[in-house]
Parts: structure tokens; sequence; C-alpha cells
């Protein structure tokens, strides 16, 4: 059953009924203003910092989830009925619902009683506030009297203590009103520069911004009091909860339309500028006031909208592909891309599932998601590396997370993920075939953000090889730390206390306990290392990298085997740990696509054989599992993984983020049909008919399905902010389409379904467009490429000679 529909055209998906099994979201922003949108228009906003500059409130494990957002009302003023067009808050029977969700705006709208009304939410380019552009239309035979009302709460900045402190927040809100717009000031008289604001186009003929007085006593917001009376009460917070709600009342004959737009925003005022006049306490809002002068106006909101569809245009258009496969097409084309911005934007810090209070960004993930971002977003992806290395500690180690706000590493959850640090050399690899912009690696970066601590970048990398090097344990294989990319394999942990994080909880010495899977980061992270080194011609050091990668490798084949597959760690006791010695948990995931995806095995045929075990034991209709068999119970020694009830998370779900490894790993040995197969498993979009049982938004991926384990096999959770974006679009765009970035040029080298007789792609690369055009001529994966009609040798369109901007590239698959 679906819930809606794509239009690929607008690159949108349309959402046709308000009640979709789990709120189906959007995000709006895409530079330093942010918000969370809900198909029922619920949701919240912030500047930056989820957590830190939360501009309206979010109540935790609401019942609907997404409940509390950017809620209109119509009242219809000859009936007193009142509604609200995007269902919630009052969840009237409503004709012609829909949503649509599309890249940074959404717009949602109804009918009820011949009364249409549509809101397009979006966030301007460059500005730090968001537009609630409304339109009403009459489509009844007579004339209609409304009111319109416009309500949100705000948040009293720091989104955790507005959840729980409140002996002091109920005495701290503030609020002032001119000219109809409503300023939220909590803390702006002693150290907060910044307030938020809220304007609305049209004249206000009342407001609220105390929310009991709009409310009113033991109601909710489905049915306020004002509301219902037909009349906002001008109420002035003071302490409680500031809200904002404009009452703007139309008239409008038969077929007439109105347009309303409000106005949210943040503004920060420099510090000794914060009072108009100076020795008032009245907000300062001189250069504020044009800013909401400007998208009072219909036509520059108009205009602003249309500049956001451009930049959108122009980002997903750097790679624009044309196969046989319609999931393959919107998803390069439109969704993954998109998602891969919104995990450039929000890391793992803010979705309906990341709080926004906890993470912060990831020093793994961020690192990981420049796999799916770096080619939209070139430069702002350096600004992102040279950020995550300046948290980067001397030893080589990183801080697991850090704060966007103050961009220092998270000391609560601090170091010793031992897989960190080589995601750095992974990302800025990355970044350098794209762009080859090798003066990154002279950049001066600081480790820990102390000042006079800075090395070029390059050395940041050579540390980050250094540390496992520096940690290598009995059988040679990297020791594992806290935990490697499973955050839940926490083998030093031994935690018999409830309510201890497995992932800082640290008991043993750590000395023994290895990990596989960093080995095998370290064959592809030493690899690419020594790439880079030879980039700066120093070739010593990249004999030297690459012989401690393959020295790696055959500890791999030496300690790391099991027969059929790939090991997956030894635990502080020296047992081995995904073997078919284990009685649960015998085969892991991980170790066979990251080994086979960073080249260990594949000539002696250990990569196909652990291939073959993950089709045998782990791939199911839904994706493939994590591990198996799950664990049915706790184990000290292994910590949060066997936390997890059988088939879900860590433990046998079906954790997407590693699906594209084994892809990848597939397309290396020649198999496209089995890698294309695999990623139409877990695709949104080829799942969106089973959406009652998927539940999540079929356009964008969710981190986990559940595994065959659970009672709910097949049942997605946790969308949106997951490293399955960025590795699925790295894997389809790179690997199976084989449009790949080199240092040498664009390498172009498919692994395609047999059935598929080719497909066109148009790539944006180091300021070219690469006009491909893949045609088969037999069942198998060689390939022969004409360059503007010259055939070349090997399979890396070397750069056009300078000025040159189109470059036609037809390759013919045998
Ligand atoms: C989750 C992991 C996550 C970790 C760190 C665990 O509870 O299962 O997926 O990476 O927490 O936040
Ligand atoms: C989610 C985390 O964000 C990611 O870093 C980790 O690799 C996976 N969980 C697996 O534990």
């Amino acid at each position: 059953m679906k819930f809606g529909y794509f239009d690929d055209e607008n690159q949108e998906y349309v959402i046709t009924r308000p009640d979709t099994p789990l709120p189906w979201i959007n995000y709006l922003g895409c530079q330093a203003y942010f918000g969370i949108i809900s198909n029922t228009a619920g949701g919240y906003s912030f500047y930056r910092d989820a957590r830190l500059r939360r501009v309206t409130r979010y109540r935790y494990n609401n019942v609907p989830h997404d409940f509390g957002g950017r809620y209109i009302y119509l009242r219809d003023n000859e009936s007193g009925e009142f509604w609200s067009p995007s269902w919630q808050p009052t969840r009237h029977d409503l004709e012609n619902y829909t949503c649509r969700h599309g890249m940074g705006y959404t717009v949602i709208g109804s009918r009820y009683q011949g009364i249409t009304a549509h809101t397009n939410y979006f966030v301007p380019l460059d500005e730090n506030l968001e537009i609630w552009q409304l339109t009403v239309t009459n489509q009844r035979s007579e004339r209609a009297t409304l009111s319109i009302f416009s309500s949100l709460e705000f948040c009293l900045w720091d989104a955790q203590d507005d959840a729980t402190n409140f002996q002091r927040n109920f005495s701290i809100g503030q609020v002032e009103i001119e000219d109809g717009v409503i300023y939220h000031k909590a803390e702006y008289r002693e150290r907060r520069d910044h307030f938020a604001y809220f304007a609305c186009s049209d004249k206000v003929e009342a407001f609220d911004t105390q929310r009991d007085a709009l409310v009113g006593p033991y109601r909710s917001w489905e049915k306020p009091l004002a509301i219902e009376c037909g009349r906002l009460t001008d109420s002035v917070a003071h302490g409680w909860a500031p809200i904002g709600a404009h009452q703007v009342d139309v008239k409008l004959a038969p077929g007439e339309s109105r347009q309303i737009i409000f106005v949210l925003g943040y503004h920060e005022n420099p510090r000794d500028q914060k009072f108009d006049p100076p020795d008032s306490q009245i907000i300062n809002k001189r250069t504020l006031k044009p800013v909401i002068a400007k998208y009072r106006d219909a036509a520059k909101v108009d205009a602003a909208f249309q500049n956001l569809r451009q930049y959108w245009k122009d980002v997903l258009g750097i790679l624009q592909v044309d196969t046989p496969d319609v999931h393959t097409n919107r998803m390069v084309n439109i969704w993954n891309a998109y998602q891969c911005m919104a995990t450039f934007n929000m890391s793992r810090s803010a979705s309906f599932y990341e709080s926004g209070i906890g993470r912060g960004l990831g020093f793994r993930d961020s690192n990981q998601d420049l796999l799916g971002f770096v080619h939209m977003v070139p430069a702002r992806a350096r600004e992102r590396i040279l950020d995550l290395a300046a948290t980067q500690l001397p030893t080589g180690g990183a801080y697991h997370q850090y704060q966007p706000l103050t961009k220092r590493g998270n000391n609560d959850v601090g170091s010793n993920f031992n897989d960190d640090p080589h995601w750095l050399i992974v990302g800025v690899a990355a970044y350098l075939k794209e762009t080859g912009d090798v003066s990154i690696l002279d950049e001066p970066v600081p480790y820990d953000n102390q000042p006079g601590s800075e090395q070029p970048l390059f050395e940041h990398l050579q540390r980050s090889f250094q540390y496992t090097l520096d940690r290598l344990g009995p059988h040679g294989l990297p020791l594992i730390g806290r935990a490697d990319w499973n955050d839940c394999l926490n083998l030093n942990c031994f935690s018999d206390t409830p309510g201890q994080s497995f992932q800082t909880t640290t008991n043993k010495e750590g000395k023994v306990a290895e990990s596989v899977f960093i080995a095998g980061l370290f064959v592809l992270a030493g690899r690419e290392l020594a790439d880079i080194a030879e980039r700066r011609g120093l070739a010593e050091e990249a004999e030297s990298y690459r012989a401690k990668a393959a020295k790696m490798e055959s500890t791999i084949h030496e300690h790391g085997w099991d027969r059929e597959w790939f090991l997956r760690a030894y635990d502080d006791f020296g047992r081995k740990v995904g073997s078919r010695e284990c009685n649960e948990g015998k085969i892991f995931i991980e170790t066979q696509g990251f080994c086979v995806l960073a080249g260990v095995g594949l000539e002696d045929g250990r990569a196909a054989k652990s291939l073959e075990s993950v089709s045998k034991h782990l791939a199911t209709e839904h994706g493939i599992i994590l591990q198996q068999p799950a664990y049915s119970r706790y184990y000290l020694e292994l910590g949060e993984i066997s936390s997890y009830p059988p088939g879900y998370k860590e433990n046998a779900g079906i954790f997407c983020h590693n699906n594209p490894w084994v892809m990848i790993a597939e397309t290396r040995l020649g198999n496209g049909d089995r890698a294309h197969d695999y990623y139409s498993r877990i695709n949104p979009s080829a799942r969106e008919s089973i959406s009652e049982l998927h539940r999540c938004e079929p356009y964008v991926y969710a981190q986990m399905i559940a595994g065959r384990d659970a009672p709910t096999h097949g049942e997605a959770k946790n969308s949106w902010l997951t490293g399955t974006a960025a590795w699925n679009y790295y894997a389809v765009t790179q690997w199976i389409l084989g449009i790949r970035t080199s240092y040498e040029g664009l390498q172009i080298s498919p692994v395609i379904p047999k059935n598929w007789a080719g497909f066109k792609a148009t790539r944006l690369f180091r300021g070219a467009t690469y006009h491909i055009t893949i045609e088969r001529a037999g069942e198998g994966n060689h390939i022969a490429l004409e360059v503007d009609g010259v055939p070349i040798q090997g399979d890396i369109v070397p750069p056009p000679e300078k000025g040159r901007k189109e470059v036609v590239v037809k390759g013919t698959l045998r």
C-alpha cells in the first residue's frame, strides 16, 4: 500500500493522506537556519545547533510523534467552525489533502467546506529565517468571512534545558510586540545577543504570545479557546510559555484568492548594539527591519523561492543518470543526493530519531558522509574536513563527536573508537579525487584545537595511519578500543550496571580485543595514503604505506579468515567473534563487505567465498543482515550489540549502512547483477509499494530494516540521518554505474546488470561536463571508451584541454 507518489519531474514526493505510518518529514534550510517539517506541518526550527539555538519547541516522546509545529488555523466566522489545512492539530476530514516534499521546501494544503488553503514552507538562501506562504481560495459560490491564525511555540533556546528546567524557565520568557511582529527575547536581557521574531505580511487584527491565553485551561492545540471564540487576546508573555500567534481577518468573494506570508526568523546583534535606545531594554531592530519588510512582499518571496529551486537544480544537476531502472534514476538524480546533503548539514544531530540534543557531529560519520556530498558542495566539504581535522588529538586519535557551534571535540563521549582516525584519510582522498585540490594537504591545522599545534593536514593523515600501528594486538591486528565502525561491538566494556553508556564505559585495559574490520579499513586507508603521498613526491613514504597495508593484508589472511568468510574480531579473552566456532554471531557482514571492498582476497578466491557466504547466510529479501545467528541473550564480553532483541539494530538487523560495502565488493568481482539486486532490496523507492510494512519515508534511506529474527521483518526505523545515504550513493554511482573520480581523471568502469542495454549520464567534473553513453555489446564488464569520437586506452578519461567545457564519452561494454 502507498501513501503518495513520486513526482520526479518536480523533484517531489507527494503524500496524499495525512495519516502516514510515521511522520514523513523533510528538511528546510541548507546553510545555517534549519527546520524539520512533517507531512502534517509538525517539527521544529533551529539556528546552526539543534540543541543550543533551538528556535521553536519540540516536545519529546509526544503522541503523535510529530505534534507541535507550524500550525495554521482557518475559522469560518459565519459557522464558527475552525480547522487546520495541514490536518494537525484539528484533524478534520479534509478533501484533497496533499503534502509535497520538495528540495528544501514543503507545500501542505487541502480543501475544506469549499475553502482551499496551501502553505509553502521554505528557508530562502542566505537568510536566517523561514517563510510560510499561505494561499487561501474561496471556491464557494458565496462570500466567505474567515479568520486566519498562525501559531508556534518558542523554545527557550537550549532545547535540553527547555525540556527539563521548569523552576527557572517558567519565569524567564519575555517578548516584545511591534507593528504586529512578535519578538521572542528570553535571556536577551542578560547574555544572549540573539532573539527570534515572527512577522506577518497582513494587518494583524490581534495576537497572542502567552500560551495559556491562546489555548485556555485544560485544552490543547487541537481546540484553542481563543480560536474557538474567534478572537485572539493580545496577551503579552511574562514567563511561562511564550508563543507566537497572529490573527488576520479576510473576506473572500467567490473564486477570490489571498496570499498571506508569515516570517519566522533568528537574528543576532553585536553585543554593544543590543538595545535601542542603548540605555533601554528594548531590542535594537534596525538591521532586522529591512529583512522583515522584504519578505512581507509576495514578489520577493516568489523570487526567493525561485532562487532556491534553481540552487537545487544546479546542485543535483552535477550528476544525472538515465538507466533502465526508475528507482535507480530517482534515487541518484533526486532523493539520495538530497539525503546526502541532509547528512552533510545535520550529521547525526536532528531528525525525529536523533533528538538534536544528543550526538552532535560524528567524526566517523561526517568523514564518511563526504563520499556522498563532496561533488555537490566541494568548498564546504573542504571547510568540513579542516574542522574535523582540527579536533584530532596529537596521538592521531579522534574525539568521536564534536559540537557544530563550538567546533570543539565532545569531551563527554571522548575518544578511542579505534577506527575513527582512518575515516579522515578516506574523506580527504574522496575530496582530492573529486577536486584535484592538493593545496588542502598543506593547510595548517591544529590538534585538539590548540593554537600553536598547527601542522599541515597531510601530517594529520600520517598520524591517523600511525595511530593503528601504535595499537596492534596479539595477532598483529588493530586493537578495537571502545568500538570500531560497529559502535555496539564493545569488547572492552564489560558493563553489568544498568544505565551505563556502552560507548564510554571501559572495564578492560584494551590490550587484547582486536578488530578485523579495522584491519580491512587500514588496508584501504594505507593505499589511499600511499596514493596521496605519491602526489606529494614522497615515493619512499608511499612505498612504506603500501608495504604496511600489504602486511596487514597477510595478517588478515593468517588470523582473520575463517574458512568460508572473514572473522569479525577477537574478544578480550582472545576468542573469535564471527567464526563458525561461535554459537551465535558466526558470520558478520562488515568484514565481508569491507575487506573485499578494500581488495583483500581478490586474487586467491577468498573474496568470492566470502561473498558467497553473505548470499547464503545473510541476504534476505529486505536486505543483508548484520550478523547471524542473532544474539539471543546479553553477552558481557560483547557489549551493546547483544543488548538489542534479535533482529534489531546491530543485533542482526539489516543495518543499511553496510549493505553498499557488499554491493561494491560484488562489483569488484564483476557481479553487476548481484550488486544491483542488493541495491534494489533496500532502495526506498523500490520499497514504496510495501509502505505499510516499511513504514518510513519511501524517498530516503533509513538506518535499519528489521532483520528476519524480528517479528516485524522488513520494517524500517531511523530514517534520514545515516551513513546509508552516502554509501549507497557512492556504491551505485561510482561502482555499479562506475562513474568514478580518480586523480588522473574521470574513470568509467560500470559493472551493471547483464540485462541492461546501457545507460546515459551527465557528470560535471572539475569544470567540464561529461556526456556519457554506455552501450552493452556483450555480457561482460570490459569497457572500450571513445572520447569525442576518438578511442582511448584504458578506462580513465583524462581531463580535457583547458577551456573545453563539454566532453562526449561513449563506452561499449563487452
Ligand atoms: C546505536 C548505534 C549508535 C550508537 C552511538 C547505539 O545505541 O545502536 O547505532 O552508533 O548508539 O550513538
Ligand atoms: C550509527 C553511527 O552513527 C555510526 O557511526 C555507526 O557506525 C553505526 N551506528 C553502527 O554502529
